[in-house]
């Protein structure tokens, strides 16, 4: 009866990211971001919304940690604005931006609660884009590593957990192939599987510049592959999902989890694969202590001798939708399934969920409570199926929920509402939601209910 489905010291979190959080945008010495452009763009973003406020944690992050606190939570992953600290993304640090970090640092671990460090999460210093083509460049990828060894000497030991880049297929090929985020780019494809490419040997070469200064320093992923799951479970369903997974993400997490691109990939690509050398391979193969899953969907495979690869992949859209963003079907069996295929595949160390979350239209009710029993529907699935994963033993170490509060959906704008914690937009106050709770007890009792 008292049976846990989650250890002790299993690591519960919340996650955000710099640019949709802090605000600030403009304040003590920041540079611009590709955001600070792209946002100026008419209709770029619905609503025309802007992240000169956003959630204004920047301002408000003492009161987001005592919330975290009240709540039991262990961990909080948050990235820092690269531009925040050096301005040009290179050269002359901002202390009055790297202080901000350091307070946000030492407020977390005064009230017991672990910083993750997030070093990318799309909003790169807006000169690099101007002066390199960002991404498209090496020089890029360069400072990119000179940013994280300095700054993570910078930051004293307050931070012994980072995450080096946070999912490559919205920083490439959305930023750079769809163009629907910062920088808004619509590049040729030979160019975009260029950008993929800078854009894993800036992982590999954060690594190496972390591993240098803070050398107990426990570092990864967060990476969102798409979850194939098997459609029923039997072994040649299982087996199709396997080989679906490890081929549709070959040019990202297989590239990196195998340290070099899987056949399949460059034969896909033809002409248009991208240059790349055997030393670039060195640093994006090399060991991490975790691998970060961000995880929204799933899609269902099963086993298909017909076909050349030998599987099938069926439509997100045939499973139903609730989460709010049309390509993010409900699929909580994702949980336990991308677990155990990523641990049969490649055997990581740890793994970590990243994020998961759903966003919902919420809003205070007359007693201005928020009730949002559709995302209690959801953490209990999906947590439910991540215990079952726990109980097979596969070895995942921690949670974090996206998001901690209400913020800034990229071009979505301020509508879709991941947050725990509601934000009312024209005061900034904060309001726990009903899932905040829900949360809380999980974290209290270790217990899926
Ligand atoms: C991103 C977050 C984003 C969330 C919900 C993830 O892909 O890392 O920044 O807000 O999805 O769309």
């Amino acid at each position: 009866m008292n049976q846990r489905d989650f250890p002790e010291d299993f690591i519960w979190g919340t996650a955000t990211a710099a640019y949709q959080v802090e605000g600030a945008a403009y304040e003590d010495g920041k540079g611009k971001s590709i955001w600070n452009e792209f946002e100026k763009h008419p209709s770029a973003i619905v609503d025309n919304a802007v992240g000169d406020v956003a959630s204004d944690q920047y301002h408000r992050y003492r009161e987001d940690v005592a919330l975290m606190r009240d709540a039991g939570m262990k961990a909080y992953r948050f990235s820092m604005s690269w531009s925040r600290v050096l301005p040009d993304g290179r050269g002359t640090v901002n202390r009055k931006g790297l202080d901000y970090y350091k307070r946000l640092c030492e407020e977390l671990l005064r009230n017991g609660i672990e910083p993750y460090l997030t070093w990318y999460h799309w909003d790169l210093p807006l000169a690099l884009q101007e002066e390199f083509g960002g991404w498209e460049s090496r020089e890029t990828v360069k400072y990119f590593g000179e940013y994280v060894g300095r700054i993570a000497k910078e930051l004293d030991g307050l931070v012994k957990n980072f995450f080096t880049v946070n999912e490559f297929l919205a920083c490439s090929d959305v930023g750079y192939g769809l163009g629907a985020i910062a920088p808004g780019l619509k590049l040729p494809k030979k160019r975009r599987n260029q950008v993929r490419h800078h854009l894993l040997l800036a992982h590999g070469t954060a690594l190496q510049a972390l591993r240098g200064v803070v050398p107990d320093a426990k570092a990864g992923l967060a990476e969102n592959p798409s979850f194939l799951i098997p459609v029923i479970p039997v072994p040649e369903h299982i087996e199709a999902a396997k080989k679906a997974f490890r081929e549709v993400n070959a040019h990202f997490i297989t590239a990196v989890m195998e340290g070099k691109y899987p056949d399949c990939y460059l034969e896909r690509e033809g002409a248009d694969a991208p240059s790349f050398t055997e030393d670039d391979f060195k640093l994006i193969g090399a060991p991490m202590d975790f691998v970060g899953l961000n995880l929204y969907y799933g899609k269902p495979v099963r086993s298909a001798p017909e076909t050349p690869e030998g599987y099938f992949i069926f439509n997100a859209e045939t499973a139903a939708s609730c989460t709010g963003i049309a390509d993010f079907n409900f699929e909580p069996s994702a949980m336990y399934w991308g677990c155990r295929i990523v641990h049969e595949l490649w055997h990581p160390k740890e793994i970590l969920i990243s994020e998961n979350g759903m966003s919902a239209n919420d809003r205070p009710s007359s007693g201005s409570e928020v009730y949002d029993p559709h995302r209690i529907k959801y953490l209990r699935a999906h947590l439910a199926s991540l215990a079952g994963a726990l109980r097979e033993g596969y070895p995942v170490k921690g949670y974090f929920h996206w998001s901690l509060l209400d913020n800034l959906e990229w071009h979505l704008g301020f509508r879709p509402r991941f947050g725990l914690v509601y934000v009312n937009y024209a005061t900034l106050e904060r309001i726990p939601k009903m899932s905040w709770s829900w949360y809380k007890e999980l974290i209290r009792t270790g217990k899926i209910e």
